[in-house]
């Protein structure tokens, strides 16, 4: 069994690790992974958004299944490619992918399907995007991918003026609408199903963190740490809300001729209305996923290849390890507005067993491992206890150096002291 993993992030070494751990022993292959990824597979050098170059690759590697990271890939066709060449691959197709690749797409589906969303109105002016406020704050979000930056709280008209001129004027990540949504208030939740185009199978909740400081201060980034399980989400209760929210995009999605395989994510704020959808992305989250595989005690290559044929999930049954597993993100100097690359990295070596190490943003300088992205790497323990796989992470990140280095000191806290 040859598994290709397309992408070259933590989220990508996650899951690459986790099938490695799969009882069937396959040879997992990755394009383009990373230096840290290169010592789990066979890497190549093919970008996650070069289409033919990753068909190619799948056709002259013999490949039984691929496995998509990224949102670029998907968004790009790559799962309709490989359809079309014959090669399972999980993953939606381009029209399924639209879920994370426009807001408002998504909300088109959330309508029909009624699945409980924020309110929200499409515009394509700033004029129609103020009238169209229904109080503040209010969230203003771009309708394309816009790198994690394209959502904008603002706390007034100065505000919202502002985002929507950039978006629709200065055009700042291109030609596109810009939805005006209700500002929701509580805790969010990310929740996975894995779906196979009939069913939605809900993994287990995690949190991320998406600002670069403590606290929750300063700007968003692509996450800087997560966490799993999530107090008072228990399996019960993960089914509730997969049969509310999942499942109906997933009948809805059929139900156009375009079923959803793959992973569908929500993200969800839970207010005292109940549960609501922020966002689908239409993968694995980062670095959630780095906090939820390593629970996964079902083979998850059994798990992939069942999504990818329609129904093969009627049987899944998925079971976790009850430990809480924390993941830290360390990123590199100047994250994320302009983060520096180039810094060696130290201390790898001194990591204790058990703790697992992923590499998001690492590169070989004359063999030595030296920063090259914004998210640098990723360090995931477990413990009985959310203080424990607390400790346990922080206790090997504070091994690792590099210059620069950037660390929440908060991650999970919230669980430590919820289950005190
Ligand atoms: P998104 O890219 O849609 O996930 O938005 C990024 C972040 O902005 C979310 O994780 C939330 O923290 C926040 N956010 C987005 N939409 C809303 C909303 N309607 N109400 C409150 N917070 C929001
Ligand atoms: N954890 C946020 C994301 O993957 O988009």
């Amino acid at each position: 069994m040859k598994v290709l993993v397309v992408g070259g992030g933590g989220r990508e070494h996650a899951i690459v690790r986790a099938l490695r751990r799969s009882p069937r022993a396959p040879e997992v292959l990755c394009a383009p992974g990373n230096p840290g990824i290169a010592a789990d597979a066979r890497t190549f050098a093919v970008g996650a958004d070069d289409v033919p170059g990753l068909v190619d690759l799948a056709r002259g590697e013999a490949v039984d299944l691929v496995v998509v990271g990224p949102e670029v890939a998907l968004i790009a066709g790559l799962v309709d490619a490989l359809g079309e060449a014959g090669i399972p691959a999980f993953g939606p197709v381009r029209e399924a992918a639209r879920l994370e690749g426009s807001k408002a797409f998504a909300k088109e589906i959330m309508a029909a399907a009624g699945v409980p969303t924020a309110a929200w109105t499409t515009v394509a002016g700033v004029e129609a995007g103020l009238a169209a406020v229904p109080s503040y704050p209010v969230a203003i979000k771009f309708d394309g991918l816009a790198a994690g930056k394209g959502v904008v709280i603002a706390t007034d008209e100065e505000q919202a003026r502002e985002a929507l001129a950039a978006f629709l004027v200065e055009r700042r990540y291109g030609p596109g609408d810009v939805v005006v949504e209700e500002f929701l208030v509580g805790e969010e939740v990310s929740l996975f199903a894995l779906c196979d185009g009939e069913r939605a199978v809900p993994m287990t909740p995690a949190q991320d963190y998406k600002r670069i400081f403590d606290g929750d201060a300063g700007p968003n980034t692509g996450g800087m740490g997560s966490y799993s399980p999530v107090a008072g989400v228990d399996a019960a209760r993960a089914a509730q809300i997969a049969a509310l929210v999942h499942q109906p995009v997933v009948d809805e999605l059929a139900r156009r001729g375009t079923p959803f395989h793959g992973v569908l994510y929500a993200g969800l704020m839970l207010t005292a209305d109940g549960v609501r959808v922020i966002e689908f992305n239409a993968r694995f989250g980062d670095p959630e996923t780095q906090a939820v595989l390593p629970r996964l005690r079902s083979d998850l290559l059994d798990l992939v290849e069942a999504a990818v044929r329609p129904g093969g999930l009627r049987d899944a049954r998925l079971e976790w390890d009850p430990r809480w597993a924390v993941t830290l993100v360390l990123a590199s100097a100047g994250y994320p507005a302009a983060p520096r690359t180039g810094d060696a990295i130290t201390g790898l070596d001194r990591v204790p067993d058990g703790v697992e190490v992923t590499h998001a943003g690492t590169a070989r300088d004359d063999g030595a491992l030296v920063t090259a992205g914004g998210r640098v790497l990723n360090v995931t323990a477990l413990g009985d206890t959310p203080a424990s796989a607390r400790d346990a992470a922080y206790a090997a990140a504070d091994l690792i150096e590099f210059e620069g280095r950037q660390l929440r000191r908060d991650i999970a806290l919230r669980a430590v002291e919820r289950t005190a």
